[in-house]
This record gives structure tokens, sequence and C-alpha cells, in this order.
């Protein structure tokens, strides 16, 4: 036997190996790809498709009456479901359309007036939330923004040290979504506590992947979304907040759903609801509940102690396999330091991405952090570093060439 094949098939553990492996086919295109995208979307569980058919047979079949047979409770059932993942008390989540509308739910609680009126963030946020947060100059906001030394990490004392008390809000990613470095959510809410500044982490890119403990981590609020490792499709985004706070906040951005009372449609004024429903604001989002609840339960179900053990197994041997190529990365090695993908910053990455893409090996590219591998629960180990490769056959072959100069697709 060639070392090499030997070296391969080594790789390829077994379902008997890899408990976790029983769930391939749960999830279809994990068995006809190597899906190596669940940081951007997760794979759609089969089960998905049989809850959009009951959306659509209520729709069909009951009509208005379907909000009291069950969409109208979905939102809350969902909830539940992310409250047990975030590791926080019941009642305390908020399901929305995306992160920015969480965020935006959240921040409109507060009013920026100097001295305390600071938002500080680190440049290595997600740019969406940094245009929305950066808006609020407008409303007497001031913007302080952490550089990154080397573009992969935010050093945890210099965060810590631009918040002080003039700080009102602190809206930082848990792990970045270039590098998939995480932060030390811990020290950066211990010492916003100290000073009375509120945090809002966005969990995004750990919300499925790794164990979390908001409550424990004192975090004030959090947004996140069940569509990359939550494998629960576009359009279920949600708001924690700490329900010791949340009696003193009384968001801006508001509407029916948040009312104590919501059919009564009193015109009496807004009257929040005393649970995480205050966060609410119009009509749920029917379909994407539907489409999205299987898969938060699958994963409730795996549990995070597993997920993310089998990460830190497969991301290590890309990391080996990265090296053995000579490849640079835009990821940190640590595994303490280490989310749930592997940059990678390879000349004409994005180019490469293409070929990866159209040879079914699924993947993006992100300027800055080049192309993102990132494997989950369904993954095969040699999958993992069949896609890392991949990389290096292709930018040897000279195929990624076909794609140069070509207008760029979104994705
Ligand atoms: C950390 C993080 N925050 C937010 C988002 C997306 O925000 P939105 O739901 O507003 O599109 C992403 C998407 O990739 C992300 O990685």
């Amino acid at each position: 036997m060639q070392p090499r094949a030997r070296c391969v098939r080594s790789l390829a553990l077994s379902a008997m190996d890899d408990p976790l492996l029983r769930w391939r086919a749960e999830f279809p295109i994990v068995e006809r790809t190597n899906y190596q995208i669940s940081n951007s979307l997760g794979a759609m569980p089969r089960r998905a498709r049989e809850r959009l058919m009951e959306f659509a047979d209520l729709w069909e079949t009951r009509g208005v009456r379907a909000w009291g047979d069950r969409w109208w409770n979905l939102q809350f059932e969902f909830a539940a479901s992310i409250e047990r993942i975030l590791g926080v008390a019941a009642n305390t989540v908020s399901m929305h359309q995306n992160v920015a509308m969480a965020s935006q739910a959240i921040l409109s609680c507060f009013a920026f007036e100097s001295p305390r009126n600071r938002i500080v963030y680190s440049e290595l946020n997600f740019p969406s939330v940094m245009y929305l947060y950066e808006q609020q100059v407008r409303r007497g906001a001031e913007i302080v923004r952490v550089p990154s030394g080397d573009g992969i990490t935010i050093d945890t004392q210099r965060l810590c040290d631009a918040i002080d008390e003039r700080t009102r809000l602190v809206p930082i990613s848990h792990v970045l979504f270039r590098s998939g470095y995480i932060q030390d959510a811990r020290a950066i809410v211990e010492k916003a506590r100290r000073v009375g500044a509120f945090v809002v982490l966005d969990v995004f890119q750990s919300v499925g992947a790794l164990p979390l403990a908001l409550a424990d981590w004192g975090v004030h609020a959090a947004v996140g979304g069940a569509l990359k490792y939550l494998c629960g499709g576009p359009g279920n985004c949600f708001l924690y907040v700490d329900p010791a706070e949340r009696a003193a906040l009384k968001p801006g951005f508001t509407g029916w759903a948040a009312h104590k009372d919501p059919f009564a449609f009193s015109t009496a004024g807004q009257d929040w609801r005393d649970d995480g429903g205050r966060f609410l604001n119009g009509t749920p989002n029917v379909p994407a509940l539907f489409a999205g609840i299987e898969g938060t339960k699958i994963v409730a179900e795996i549990g995070l102690p597993a997920i993310r053990a089998k990460s830190l197994r497969m991301t290590a041997k890309m990391l080996e396999r990265c090296d053995r190529h000579g490849f640079a990365l835009r990821s940190p090695r640590a595994a303490e330091q280490r989310g749930n993908h592997v940059s990678i910053d390879v000349p004409f990455g994005y180019e490469i991405c293409q070929v990866l893409n159209a040879r079914d090996i699924v993947c993006d590219f992100r300027p800055g952090a080049g192309i993102r591998l990132s494997p989950h629960f369904y993954t095969r180990d040699d999958e993992a570093v069949a896609a890392v490769d991949a990389i290096a056959a292709i930018a040897a072959s000279g195929e990624y060439r076909a794609f140069v100069g070509q207008p760029r697709k979104p994705g």
C-alpha cells in the first residue's frame, strides 16, 4: 500500500469510531458533496422539508386558524430550544428575522448622552453589525473601534482597556467571522460590568459549534442565528437579554407582538411583556420557523461538548495538512482560541474557491480571511483533510485561471 493511501484511509473514521456520523443520513447534501460551509449555511436536515410541508398544509387547509393551531406559538417553541443551547433561563429569548434586527431591538433601548455615550467594539466585528452601531452617531454616540494587530485576533486587554465609565454599549463577536478566533467573553463582560457598560455578544459564529454559558459569563444580551451551526436555515435569528436587566429596558423598535396582550389591539400605548417577548416587534416569520426548528433540535440532542470535541479533532488535522502544504493561515492555532473554521490565505483564493465549489467541495472565500473551511458534526475527518489537499492540487494545476477576472458571485 502507498504511504499516502494508508494515511487517508486511517483518517476515514467509520460510524462506529465516530458516533456523530450516524447523523449524516439526516442531511442529504453532505452525502452528495464535501460540505465545508456550515460557518455560512448549515446543511438542511431532511426533516425540514416535512416541516415546510406542514406549514403549507396548515395554510392551505386551516387558513387564518393556523395562527391558533400552531403558527403563533412556534416562535416561543423555537426560542425555548435556543435557550437550552445558550445555557440561559426560560423565556429570555425572542426570535427575529436577522441579527441586524435583533441588534436594533436591544440597541433601541439605549440613549447616548455624554458622558456615557461610547460604543466600543473591535474592527474585526461583522461589518453589518458595525454599520448599524455606527449609525448611532446621529443619536449622540461616539464610536471607539479597537484595532487588531494581526487581522486574526483581538488583544483582550486592549479591548478591556477601551471600556470605561464613558462606555454605554460593547457589541462584540464571540467568534470572529473571518478568522474563527474565540474572544474571551467572560473577561470582557467582567470589565464591562465593573464600569457599568452593557455587552451585546454576537454568538452567530459560535452557537451550535461551541458550548456556551451566557448566564454564567454574565452576558447582558446576545444575538445570533440558527442558519449556520444550528442548521436552521435563513430567517431564524434571536436576541437573548439577561432577565435581571430586562425590566429596565424599553425598546423603541417595537410592535404589537411585544405587548402583554397583543390580541387586545389596545390603542392605549405600548405595555411591554415582562418576559423575553418584550423585544419582539411585528408578525413572526412563520415559514422560516417551520424550516429551522428541526436543525436546532438535532444539535441540542447531540450536545455541544461532543460537537466541540469532534471539531477540535478535525481542525487540528486540517491545520497539520495546511502546514504540510505551506499555506498561510488566517486562523489561530491554539485549541482554546480556535472556533469552528479554518481560514486559508492562498494566492488566487477566490478563484480556487470557485473551482472547489464546481467540484462539490462547498466552501467560501472572504477578503481578509481567504478560503474558509468549516467542518461540522456530520463531516468525516477524511473529507476535512481532502478539502485542504484539494486547494493545493488546484493551485498546482492552474485550473483556477479560468475564473480570473470574472465577476464575483454572492454567497
Ligand atoms: C458574526 C456574524 N454576525 C452577523 C452575521 C449576519 O448578520 P445578519 O443576520 O444581520 O445578516 C454574520 C453572518 O455571517 C456573522 O458571521
